[in-house]
Protein backbone atom coordinates (compact mmCIF):
# COMPACT_ATOMS: atom_id res chain seq x y z
CA UNK A 1 0.00 0.00 0.00
CA UNK A 2 1.29 3.38 -0.95
CA UNK A 3 1.41 5.77 2.33
CA UNK A 4 0.94 9.68 2.24
CA UNK A 5 4.11 10.10 1.41
CA UNK A 6 4.54 7.85 -1.41
CA UNK A 7 6.22 5.36 0.30
CA UNK A 8 5.74 1.81 0.69
CA UNK A 9 4.94 -0.26 3.94
CA UNK A 10 2.95 -3.10 5.09
CA UNK A 11 0.72 -1.26 7.63
CA UNK A 12 0.75 1.50 4.57
CA UNK A 13 1.17 4.71 7.17
CA UNK A 14 4.64 4.81 7.11
CA UNK A 15 7.77 5.03 4.44
CA UNK A 16 9.18 1.33 4.26
CA UNK A 17 11.95 2.93 1.69
CA UNK A 18 12.53 5.91 4.11
CA UNK A 19 12.70 3.06 7.27
CA UNK A 20 15.61 1.40 5.31
CA UNK A 21 17.47 4.54 4.93
CA UNK A 22 16.66 5.80 8.15
CA UNK A 23 17.90 2.04 9.51
CA UNK A 24 20.57 2.32 7.42
CA UNK A 25 21.86 5.76 8.78
CA UNK A 26 21.20 4.62 12.34
CA UNK A 27 18.95 7.68 13.54
CA UNK A 28 16.37 7.01 15.86
CA UNK A 29 13.24 5.12 14.64
CA UNK A 30 9.83 5.62 16.31
CA UNK A 31 9.11 2.65 18.44
CA UNK A 32 7.57 3.72 21.38
CA UNK A 33 4.97 6.42 21.88
CA UNK A 34 5.30 9.93 19.91
CA UNK A 35 5.83 12.49 22.00
CA UNK A 36 4.00 15.93 22.12
CA UNK A 37 5.22 18.57 20.82
CA UNK A 38 3.61 22.09 21.94
CA UNK A 39 3.14 24.63 19.44
CA UNK A 40 3.71 28.34 20.56
CA UNK A 41 2.57 31.00 18.44
CA UNK A 42 4.60 34.49 17.85
CA UNK A 43 3.03 36.07 15.24
CA UNK A 44 1.61 38.64 17.18
CA UNK A 45 4.83 39.31 19.06
CA UNK A 46 7.58 38.58 17.06
CA UNK A 47 5.68 38.85 14.13
CA UNK A 48 4.39 41.79 14.30
CA UNK A 49 7.88 43.17 15.65
CA UNK A 50 8.67 42.79 11.42
CA UNK A 51 8.67 45.88 9.16
CA UNK A 52 5.42 46.43 7.81
CA UNK A 53 3.96 44.04 9.74
CA UNK A 54 2.08 46.26 12.52
CA UNK A 55 -1.56 45.61 13.31
CA UNK A 56 -4.24 47.00 15.11
CA UNK A 57 -6.45 45.01 17.83
CA UNK A 58 -8.75 44.29 15.58
CA UNK A 59 -7.01 42.63 13.13
CA UNK A 60 -5.20 40.77 15.93
CA UNK A 61 -8.45 39.80 17.85
CA UNK A 62 -8.87 38.32 14.29
CA UNK A 63 -5.34 36.53 13.83
CA UNK A 64 -6.37 35.26 17.35
CA UNK A 65 -9.30 33.28 16.08
CA UNK A 66 -7.57 31.91 13.39
CA UNK A 67 -4.75 30.81 15.54
CA UNK A 68 -7.46 29.02 18.37
CA UNK A 69 -9.10 27.33 15.41
CA UNK A 70 -5.22 26.06 14.07
CA UNK A 71 -5.44 24.69 17.88
CA UNK A 72 -1.84 26.65 18.72
CA UNK A 73 -0.98 25.77 22.64
CA UNK A 74 0.13 29.14 23.35
CA UNK A 75 -0.15 32.37 21.97
CA UNK A 76 2.39 35.14 22.54
CA UNK A 77 -0.18 37.95 22.41
CA UNK A 78 2.39 40.98 22.83
CA UNK A 79 5.47 42.76 25.43
CA UNK A 80 3.08 44.35 27.60
CA UNK A 81 5.45 46.51 29.05
CA UNK A 82 6.88 48.19 25.48
CA UNK A 83 3.96 50.46 25.27
CA UNK A 84 0.54 51.55 26.22
CA UNK A 85 -0.87 49.85 22.83
CA UNK A 86 0.55 46.64 23.23
CA UNK A 87 -0.22 46.49 26.78
CA UNK A 88 -3.52 47.19 25.76
CA UNK A 89 -3.65 44.88 22.69
CA UNK A 90 -2.39 41.77 25.14
CA UNK A 91 -4.88 42.49 27.83
CA UNK A 92 -7.68 42.30 24.91
CA UNK A 93 -6.47 39.18 23.52
CA UNK A 94 -5.94 37.79 27.06
CA UNK A 95 -9.74 38.15 27.54
CA UNK A 96 -10.54 36.64 24.55
CA UNK A 97 -8.74 33.81 24.16
CA UNK A 98 -11.31 30.77 24.82
CA UNK A 99 -8.67 27.87 24.79
CA UNK A 100 -5.27 28.27 24.39
CA UNK A 101 -2.49 30.21 27.03
CA UNK A 102 -1.65 33.68 26.55
CA UNK A 103 1.56 34.38 27.48
CA UNK A 104 3.26 38.25 27.61
CA UNK A 105 6.87 38.51 27.26
CA UNK A 106 8.50 40.58 30.01
CA UNK A 107 12.36 41.79 30.60
CA UNK A 108 13.53 40.76 33.67
CA UNK A 109 12.37 43.52 35.48
CA UNK A 110 9.54 43.57 38.02
CA UNK A 111 7.93 46.68 36.90
CA UNK A 112 7.73 44.69 33.18
CA UNK A 113 6.90 41.46 35.16
CA UNK A 114 4.26 43.82 36.76
CA UNK A 115 2.32 44.69 33.39
CA UNK A 116 3.13 41.70 31.71
CA UNK A 117 0.74 40.39 34.93
CA UNK A 118 -1.82 42.93 34.74
CA UNK A 119 -2.31 42.26 30.87
CA UNK A 120 -2.73 38.65 31.44
CA UNK A 121 -3.81 37.51 34.52
CA UNK A 122 -7.56 37.56 33.03
CA UNK A 123 -6.66 34.84 30.32
CA UNK A 124 -8.10 31.60 31.32
CA UNK A 125 -4.25 30.51 30.83
CA UNK A 126 -1.92 33.25 31.46
CA UNK A 127 1.87 32.81 30.92
CA UNK A 128 4.59 34.84 31.80
CA UNK A 129 7.71 34.96 29.55
CA UNK A 130 10.61 36.62 31.17
CA UNK A 131 13.64 36.78 29.18
CA UNK A 132 17.44 37.67 30.05
CA UNK A 133 20.46 37.30 27.81
CA UNK A 134 22.98 34.89 28.81
CA UNK A 135 25.83 35.29 25.94
CA UNK A 136 29.20 36.76 26.79
CA UNK A 137 28.53 39.30 23.71
CA UNK A 138 25.07 40.71 25.05
CA UNK A 139 26.15 40.58 28.67
CA UNK A 140 28.92 43.05 28.31
CA UNK A 141 27.69 45.33 25.60
CA UNK A 142 24.11 45.41 25.89
CA UNK A 143 23.28 44.33 29.45
CA UNK A 144 26.57 45.57 30.72
CA UNK A 145 26.05 43.02 33.39
CA UNK A 146 28.21 39.99 35.10
CA UNK A 147 27.45 36.52 34.35
CA UNK A 148 26.87 35.87 37.85
CA UNK A 149 24.62 39.98 38.13
CA UNK A 150 23.06 38.11 34.90
CA UNK A 151 22.22 34.15 37.10
CA UNK A 152 21.17 36.37 40.31
CA UNK A 153 18.66 38.91 38.14
CA UNK A 154 17.35 35.55 36.59
CA UNK A 155 16.30 33.92 39.65
CA UNK A 156 15.10 36.89 41.62
CA UNK A 157 13.10 37.53 38.39
CA UNK A 158 11.21 33.78 37.73
CA UNK A 159 11.05 33.55 41.30
CA UNK A 160 8.89 37.14 40.98
CA UNK A 161 6.97 35.76 38.06
CA UNK A 162 6.34 32.53 39.51
CA UNK A 163 4.69 34.06 42.64
CA UNK A 164 2.06 35.71 40.69
CA UNK A 165 1.30 33.38 38.13
CA UNK A 166 1.31 29.42 38.19
CA UNK A 167 2.76 29.10 34.08
CA UNK A 168 6.34 30.92 33.75
CA UNK A 169 8.61 30.67 30.79
CA UNK A 170 12.02 31.58 31.12
CA UNK A 171 14.56 32.28 27.80
CA UNK A 172 18.13 32.12 27.77
CA UNK A 173 18.90 34.91 25.45
CA UNK A 174 21.32 34.47 22.40
CA UNK A 175 21.42 30.68 24.44
CA UNK A 176 23.15 29.11 20.94
CA UNK A 177 26.04 31.59 21.49
CA UNK A 178 26.26 31.45 25.37
CA UNK A 179 28.78 29.24 27.28
CA UNK A 180 27.79 25.40 27.78
CA UNK A 181 28.29 25.37 31.78
CA UNK A 182 26.75 28.79 32.32
CA UNK A 183 23.97 27.58 30.19
CA UNK A 184 23.59 25.31 32.61
CA UNK A 185 23.70 27.16 35.56
CA UNK A 186 21.37 29.52 34.53
CA UNK A 187 18.52 26.50 33.41
CA UNK A 188 18.98 24.63 36.43
CA UNK A 189 18.37 27.69 38.39
CA UNK A 190 16.05 29.06 36.79
CA UNK A 191 14.24 25.74 36.91
CA UNK A 192 14.86 25.98 40.37
CA UNK A 193 13.20 29.16 40.71
CA UNK A 194 10.17 27.83 39.51
CA UNK A 195 10.38 28.13 35.75
CA UNK A 196 7.94 25.61 33.70
CA UNK A 197 8.97 26.23 30.50
CA UNK A 198 12.60 26.66 29.18
CA UNK A 199 13.33 28.20 26.07
CA UNK A 200 17.08 28.40 24.22
CA UNK A 201 16.77 30.45 22.04
CA UNK A 202 18.84 30.70 18.74
CA UNK A 203 18.62 34.86 18.77
CA UNK A 204 20.13 35.88 15.72
CA UNK A 205 19.95 32.39 13.32
CA UNK A 206 23.54 31.72 13.87
CA UNK A 207 23.29 27.74 15.07
CA UNK A 208 23.80 24.95 12.39
CA UNK A 209 21.27 21.98 13.10
CA UNK A 210 23.76 19.62 14.46
CA UNK A 211 25.12 22.18 16.72
CA UNK A 212 21.57 23.53 17.80
CA UNK A 213 20.58 19.47 18.31
CA UNK A 214 23.26 18.95 20.56
CA UNK A 215 22.83 22.06 22.98
CA UNK A 216 19.34 20.56 24.08
CA UNK A 217 20.58 17.01 24.04
CA UNK A 218 23.48 18.30 26.14
CA UNK A 219 21.17 20.30 28.87
CA UNK A 220 19.48 17.15 29.34
CA UNK A 221 22.29 15.65 30.04
CA UNK A 222 23.58 18.54 32.31
CA UNK A 223 20.58 19.51 33.89
CA UNK A 224 18.73 16.67 35.67
CA UNK A 225 15.59 19.10 36.08
CA UNK A 226 15.18 20.26 32.57
CA UNK A 227 13.84 16.47 31.73
CA UNK A 228 10.69 17.67 34.16
CA UNK A 229 9.93 20.95 32.46
CA UNK A 230 9.20 22.38 28.72
CA UNK A 231 12.10 22.43 26.79
CA UNK A 232 11.73 25.15 24.07
CA UNK A 233 13.18 26.44 20.96
CA UNK A 234 13.01 29.48 19.41
CA UNK A 235 14.46 30.04 15.58
CA UNK A 236 15.82 32.75 13.84
CA UNK A 237 15.98 32.72 10.18
CA UNK A 238 19.67 35.07 9.46
CA UNK A 239 20.93 31.82 7.98
CA UNK A 240 17.34 30.69 6.36
CA UNK A 241 18.22 27.68 8.83
CA UNK A 242 14.85 28.62 11.34
CA UNK A 243 12.80 25.69 10.55
CA UNK A 244 15.64 23.44 10.24
CA UNK A 245 17.15 23.84 13.40
CA UNK A 246 13.51 24.24 15.66
CA UNK A 247 13.34 20.36 14.09
CA UNK A 248 16.80 19.75 15.28
CA UNK A 249 15.88 20.76 18.31
CA UNK A 250 12.64 18.57 18.23
CA UNK A 251 14.92 15.74 17.73
CA UNK A 252 17.22 17.07 20.62
CA UNK A 253 14.82 16.86 23.04
CA UNK A 254 12.66 20.15 22.46
CA UNK A 255 8.95 19.63 23.58
CA UNK A 256 8.04 23.33 22.61
CA UNK A 257 8.29 25.26 19.14
CA UNK A 258 8.18 28.78 18.84
CA UNK A 259 7.35 30.13 15.06
CA UNK A 260 5.14 32.55 13.33
CA UNK A 261 2.70 31.90 10.25
CA UNK A 262 4.58 32.65 7.22
CA UNK A 263 7.78 32.71 9.01
CA UNK A 264 7.42 36.28 9.79
CA UNK A 265 9.34 38.30 12.69
CA UNK A 266 12.20 40.10 12.74
CA UNK A 267 15.12 40.68 10.43
CA UNK A 268 14.58 37.24 8.19
CA UNK A 269 11.81 36.20 10.16
CA UNK A 270 10.95 33.01 12.76
CA UNK A 271 10.39 29.49 11.80
CA UNK A 272 7.33 29.29 9.93
CA UNK A 273 4.61 27.60 11.87
CA UNK A 274 2.82 25.74 8.44
CA UNK A 275 6.43 24.52 7.38
CA UNK A 276 7.77 23.38 10.92
CA UNK A 277 4.19 21.42 11.61
CA UNK A 278 3.78 19.82 7.72
CA UNK A 279 7.01 18.42 8.76
CA UNK A 280 6.27 16.93 11.65
CA UNK A 281 3.24 15.44 10.35
CA UNK A 282 4.62 14.84 6.72
CA UNK A 283 7.88 12.84 8.61
CA UNK A 284 5.89 11.97 11.41
CA UNK A 285 7.72 8.52 11.79
CA UNK A 286 11.10 10.58 11.55
CA UNK A 287 10.65 12.35 14.33
CA UNK A 288 8.49 10.86 16.42
CA UNK A 289 6.75 13.82 17.21
CA UNK A 290 3.32 15.03 16.94
CA UNK A 291 1.67 18.67 17.25
CA UNK A 292 -2.07 19.52 18.19
CA UNK A 293 -2.37 21.19 15.17
CA UNK A 294 -5.82 21.06 12.87
CA UNK A 295 -3.86 21.49 9.75
CA UNK A 296 -6.95 21.92 7.53
CA UNK A 297 -6.78 25.77 8.88
CA UNK A 298 -2.98 26.28 8.00
CA UNK A 299 -4.04 27.99 4.55
CA UNK A 300 -6.73 29.98 6.45
CA UNK A 301 -4.54 31.29 8.31
CA UNK A 302 -1.99 31.98 6.30
CA UNK A 303 -3.90 34.47 3.82
CA UNK A 304 -5.26 35.79 6.94
CA UNK A 305 -1.80 37.12 8.05
CA UNK A 306 -0.59 38.18 4.54
CA UNK A 307 -4.05 40.12 3.85
CA UNK A 308 -3.62 42.21 7.44
CA UNK A 309 -0.57 42.80 7.13
CA UNK A 310 -0.37 43.48 3.68
CA UNK A 311 2.77 41.26 3.24
CA UNK A 312 2.52 38.63 0.04
CA UNK A 313 3.88 35.46 0.40
CA UNK A 314 6.96 34.77 -2.27
CA UNK A 315 5.38 32.23 -4.72
CA UNK A 316 7.67 29.33 -3.77
CA UNK A 317 6.84 29.78 -0.13
CA UNK A 318 7.12 26.02 0.91
CA UNK A 319 3.60 24.81 2.06
CA UNK A 320 1.51 28.08 1.61
CA UNK A 321 2.85 29.64 -1.51
CA UNK A 322 1.00 30.16 -4.82
CA UNK A 323 3.26 27.42 -6.29
CA UNK A 324 3.73 24.95 -3.13
CA UNK A 325 1.07 22.74 -5.17
CA UNK A 326 1.38 23.70 -8.68
CA UNK A 327 2.90 21.29 -11.35
CA UNK A 328 4.24 23.14 -14.64
CA UNK A 329 6.50 21.04 -15.96
CA UNK A 330 4.72 18.35 -18.52
CA UNK A 331 6.14 15.18 -16.43
CA UNK A 332 5.32 16.18 -13.30
CA UNK A 333 1.52 16.36 -14.46
CA UNK A 334 1.60 13.62 -16.24
CA UNK A 335 2.53 11.70 -13.04
CA UNK A 336 0.28 13.79 -10.96
CA UNK A 337 -2.37 12.74 -12.98
CA UNK A 338 -1.44 9.21 -12.52
CA UNK A 339 -1.21 9.65 -8.88
CA UNK A 340 -0.80 12.67 -6.61
CA UNK A 341 1.63 11.03 -4.83
CA UNK A 342 4.53 10.74 -7.48
CA UNK A 343 5.12 14.33 -7.11
CA UNK A 344 3.21 15.40 -3.88
CA UNK A 345 4.50 14.49 -0.52
CA UNK A 346 1.62 16.12 1.40
CA UNK A 347 -2.03 17.21 -0.27
CA UNK A 348 -3.43 20.02 -0.57
CA UNK A 349 -6.58 19.37 1.37
CA UNK A 350 -4.60 18.60 4.11
CA UNK A 351 -3.47 22.46 4.59
CA UNK A 352 -6.71 23.22 3.31
CA UNK A 353 -6.96 23.79 -0.14
CA UNK A 354 -9.29 22.87 -1.92
CA UNK A 355 -7.87 20.86 -5.10
CA UNK A 356 -10.79 22.00 -7.26
CA UNK A 357 -11.26 25.37 -6.91
CA UNK A 358 -14.94 26.52 -9.19
CA UNK A 359 -14.42 29.48 -11.06
CA UNK A 360 -16.32 32.64 -9.59
CA UNK A 361 -17.40 34.90 -12.06
CA UNK A 362 -20.17 36.78 -12.69
CA UNK A 363 -22.98 34.23 -12.47
CA UNK A 364 -21.54 33.45 -9.07
CA UNK A 365 -23.83 33.46 -5.94
CA UNK A 366 -23.25 35.14 -2.53
CA UNK A 367 -22.73 31.32 -1.10
CA UNK A 368 -19.81 30.20 -3.31
CA UNK A 369 -18.02 33.93 -3.00
CA UNK A 370 -18.71 34.20 1.07
CA UNK A 371 -17.02 30.05 1.26
CA UNK A 372 -14.21 31.64 -0.89
CA UNK A 373 -13.83 34.75 1.77
CA UNK A 374 -13.75 32.01 4.50
CA UNK A 375 -11.21 29.88 2.48
CA UNK A 376 -8.88 32.69 2.15
CA UNK A 377 -8.91 33.40 6.00
CA UNK A 378 -11.68 36.10 5.86
CA UNK A 379 -13.91 35.91 8.52
CA UNK A 380 -16.61 39.00 8.25
CA UNK A 381 -19.47 39.89 9.44
CA UNK A 382 -22.80 39.24 7.01
CA UNK A 383 -22.78 43.35 6.44
CA UNK A 384 -19.34 42.90 5.35
CA UNK A 385 -19.77 39.80 2.89
CA UNK A 386 -23.10 42.21 1.35
CA UNK A 387 -20.29 44.92 1.26
CA UNK A 388 -18.23 42.89 -0.37
CA UNK A 389 -19.95 40.81 -2.94
CA UNK A 390 -21.61 43.91 -4.53
CA UNK A 391 -18.06 44.90 -5.30
CA UNK A 392 -17.19 41.29 -6.39
CA UNK A 393 -20.19 41.62 -8.40
CA UNK A 394 -19.17 44.86 -9.80
CA UNK A 395 -15.34 43.54 -10.54
CA UNK A 396 -16.96 40.57 -12.42
CA UNK A 397 -18.98 42.89 -15.01
CA UNK A 398 -15.30 43.88 -15.97
CA UNK A 399 -13.37 40.82 -15.58
CA UNK A 400 -14.12 37.53 -16.88
CA UNK A 401 -12.72 35.59 -13.96
CA UNK A 402 -12.42 36.58 -10.39
CA UNK A 403 -9.04 35.30 -8.77
CA UNK A 404 -8.72 34.41 -5.77
CA UNK A 405 -6.04 37.36 -5.51
CA UNK A 406 -8.83 39.63 -6.98
CA UNK A 407 -11.18 39.14 -3.92
CA UNK A 408 -7.88 39.02 -1.40
CA UNK A 409 -7.53 42.39 -2.90
CA UNK A 410 -10.67 43.87 -2.86
CA UNK A 411 -12.03 41.91 1.41
CA UNK A 412 -8.39 43.71 1.94
CA UNK A 413 -8.32 46.88 0.36
CA UNK A 414 -12.25 47.83 1.53
CA UNK A 415 -11.15 46.80 4.83
CA UNK A 416 -10.30 50.28 5.45
CA UNK A 417 -8.25 51.63 8.72
CA UNK A 418 -9.73 52.28 11.85
CA UNK A 419 -9.62 55.97 11.03
CA UNK A 420 -13.07 57.77 10.40
CA UNK A 421 -13.70 58.61 6.61
CA UNK A 422 -13.61 62.26 6.89
CA UNK A 423 -12.55 62.17 3.20
CA UNK A 424 -14.69 59.66 0.02
CA UNK A 425 -14.20 59.69 -3.59
CA UNK A 426 -17.13 60.71 -5.27
CA UNK A 427 -15.60 61.40 -8.88
CA UNK A 428 -12.62 61.95 -11.14
CA UNK A 429 -11.37 62.57 -14.35
CA UNK A 430 -7.99 63.17 -15.94
CA UNK A 431 -6.10 64.66 -18.51
CA UNK A 432 -2.26 62.45 -19.29
CA UNK A 433 -0.49 63.47 -22.09
CA UNK A 434 3.33 64.79 -23.14
CA UNK A 435 2.52 67.50 -25.09
CA UNK A 436 0.38 69.39 -22.90
CA UNK A 437 1.06 69.29 -18.10
CA UNK A 438 -1.44 66.96 -17.13
CA UNK A 439 -4.22 67.60 -15.27
CA UNK A 440 -6.67 65.39 -12.58
CA UNK A 441 -10.06 66.66 -11.63
CA UNK A 442 -11.55 65.06 -8.23
CA UNK A 443 -14.82 65.66 -6.13
CA UNK A 444 -14.38 64.47 -3.19
CA UNK A 445 -16.94 64.19 -0.26
CA UNK A 446 -15.48 66.06 2.88
CA UNK A 447 -17.24 66.18 5.77
CA UNK A 448 -20.13 65.06 3.90
CA UNK A 449 -19.78 68.29 1.67
CA UNK A 450 -18.73 67.62 -2.11
CA UNK A 451 -15.56 69.54 -3.01
CA UNK A 452 -14.23 69.51 -6.64
CA UNK A 453 -10.71 70.52 -7.09
CA UNK A 454 -8.38 70.81 -10.09
CA UNK A 455 -4.67 70.26 -9.77
CA UNK A 456 -1.80 69.37 -12.12
CA UNK A 457 1.53 67.26 -11.74
CA UNK A 458 3.75 65.23 -13.87
CA UNK A 459 1.24 62.82 -14.24
CA UNK A 460 -2.38 61.94 -13.71
CA UNK A 461 -1.60 60.17 -10.72
CA UNK A 462 0.24 63.43 -9.12
CA UNK A 463 -2.16 65.48 -10.17
CA UNK A 464 -4.83 64.11 -8.69
CA UNK A 465 -2.70 63.78 -5.44
CA UNK A 466 -2.20 67.96 -5.67
CA UNK A 467 -6.05 68.81 -5.83
CA UNK A 468 -6.36 65.74 -3.13
CA UNK A 469 -3.96 67.47 -0.73
CA UNK A 470 -6.11 70.48 -1.58
CA UNK A 471 -8.78 69.51 -0.55
CA UNK A 472 -7.90 67.89 2.44
CA UNK A 473 -6.16 71.10 3.93
CA UNK A 474 -2.68 68.65 4.10
CA UNK A 475 -0.52 70.49 1.64
CA UNK A 476 2.66 69.33 3.75
CA UNK A 477 1.64 65.82 3.65
CA UNK A 478 4.34 64.36 1.83
CA UNK A 479 4.07 61.03 -0.93
CA UNK A 480 7.37 58.77 0.54
CA UNK A 481 6.49 55.50 -1.20
CA UNK A 482 4.16 54.62 -4.02
CA UNK A 483 3.81 51.17 -5.76
CA UNK A 484 1.49 49.62 -7.90
CA UNK A 485 0.83 46.37 -8.62
CA UNK A 486 -1.24 44.32 -10.78
CA UNK A 487 -3.60 41.80 -8.45
CA UNK A 488 -3.60 39.40 -11.34
CA UNK A 489 -2.38 38.68 -14.90
CA UNK A 490 -4.55 39.56 -18.08
CA UNK A 491 -5.22 43.22 -19.72
CA UNK A 492 -8.42 43.73 -17.58
CA UNK A 493 -6.31 43.00 -14.29
CA UNK A 494 -7.17 44.74 -11.66
CA UNK A 495 -3.95 46.62 -10.00
CA UNK A 496 -3.44 47.42 -6.12
CA UNK A 497 -2.05 51.13 -5.25
CA UNK A 498 0.09 51.22 -1.77
CA UNK A 499 1.33 54.19 -0.22
CA UNK A 500 3.14 56.06 2.49
CA UNK A 501 2.51 59.63 3.57
CA UNK A 502 4.20 61.11 6.17
CA UNK A 503 2.80 64.01 7.63
CA UNK A 504 4.30 66.21 10.72
CA UNK A 505 6.78 64.03 11.02
CA UNK A 506 4.69 60.88 11.38
CA UNK A 507 3.64 58.20 8.67
CA UNK A 508 0.43 56.63 7.26
CA UNK A 509 -0.54 54.15 4.82
CA UNK A 510 -2.64 53.44 2.52
CA UNK A 511 -4.21 51.12 0.22
CA UNK A 512 -6.65 50.78 -3.05
CA UNK A 513 -8.09 48.36 -5.41
CA UNK A 514 -9.55 48.95 -9.41
CA UNK A 515 -8.95 47.76 -12.56
CA UNK A 516 -8.18 51.75 -13.23
CA UNK A 517 -4.53 52.59 -11.85
CA UNK A 518 -5.48 56.19 -11.66
CA UNK A 519 -8.38 55.08 -9.33
CA UNK A 520 -6.60 52.57 -7.00
CA UNK A 521 -3.98 55.19 -6.66
CA UNK A 522 -6.46 57.85 -5.98
CA UNK A 523 -8.11 55.38 -3.35
CA UNK A 524 -5.04 54.70 -1.72
CA UNK A 525 -4.18 58.10 -0.90
CA UNK A 526 -6.74 58.79 0.39
CA UNK A 527 -6.74 56.29 2.70
CA UNK A 528 -3.52 57.51 3.98
CA UNK A 529 -4.88 61.06 4.10
CA UNK A 530 -7.72 59.64 6.09
CA UNK A 531 -5.55 58.57 8.28
CA UNK A 532 -3.62 61.24 8.84
CA UNK A 533 -6.43 63.51 9.63
CA UNK A 534 -7.65 61.11 12.41
CA UNK A 535 -4.41 61.63 14.01
CA UNK A 536 -4.76 63.01 17.41
CA UNK A 537 -1.39 63.19 18.55
CA UNK A 538 -0.95 59.41 19.05
CA UNK A 539 2.08 57.57 17.30
CA UNK A 540 0.99 55.37 14.56
CA UNK A 541 1.31 51.83 14.74
CA UNK A 542 4.03 51.38 12.69
CA UNK A 543 6.26 52.90 15.06
CA UNK A 544 4.42 51.39 18.33
CA UNK A 545 6.99 49.31 19.00
CA UNK A 546 9.95 49.76 21.85
CA UNK A 547 13.24 50.34 20.30
CA UNK A 548 15.87 47.14 20.25
CA UNK A 549 18.22 48.30 22.34
CA UNK A 550 15.65 49.51 24.93
CA UNK A 551 14.35 45.63 25.14
CA UNK A 552 16.87 43.69 23.85
CA UNK A 553 14.30 41.62 21.94
CA UNK A 554 15.92 40.61 18.34
O1 LIG B 1 14.81 35.94 19.82
C1 LIG B 1 14.79 35.80 21.06
O2 LIG B 1 15.73 35.39 21.69
C2 LIG B 1 13.56 36.19 21.74
C3 LIG B 1 13.45 35.79 23.17
C4 LIG B 1 13.15 36.96 24.00
C5 LIG B 1 12.46 34.71 23.31
O3 LIG B 1 12.68 36.74 21.15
Amino acid sequence: MVAENGTRDKSGLHGGGVWAIIRRNGHKTMNTEPKRVKIFDSTLREGEQSPGCSMNLAVKLLVLEHLEALGVDVVEAGFAASSPGDFEAVQALARAAKKTVVASLARCRKADIDRAWEAVREAKHPRLHVFIATSPLHMECKLRMSPEAVLASAKECVAYARSLCGDVEFSLEDCSRSERPFIYRVVAAAIECGATTVNLPDTVGFAMPEEYESLFRDVLANVPAAKDVTLSCHCHNDLGLAVANSLAAVRGGATQVECCLNGIGERAGNASLEEIVMALKTRHSFFGAETGIDTTRIYAASKCVCSVTGQKLQANKAIVGENAFAHEAGIHQHGVLANPLTYEIMTPESIGLPRNKMVLGKHSGKHAFSQRLEDLGFRLDDARVDELFAKFKALADRKKTVSDADIEALAHNSRGTDAPERLALDRFSVVASDVITPMGTVRLRMDGELVEKVGTGDGPVNACYTAIREIAGLPEARLEVYNLTAVDGGMDAQCEATVKVSNNGRSFRGSGVSTDIVEASIRAYIQALNAALADSGAAPAEFDHPQRGDTGVH
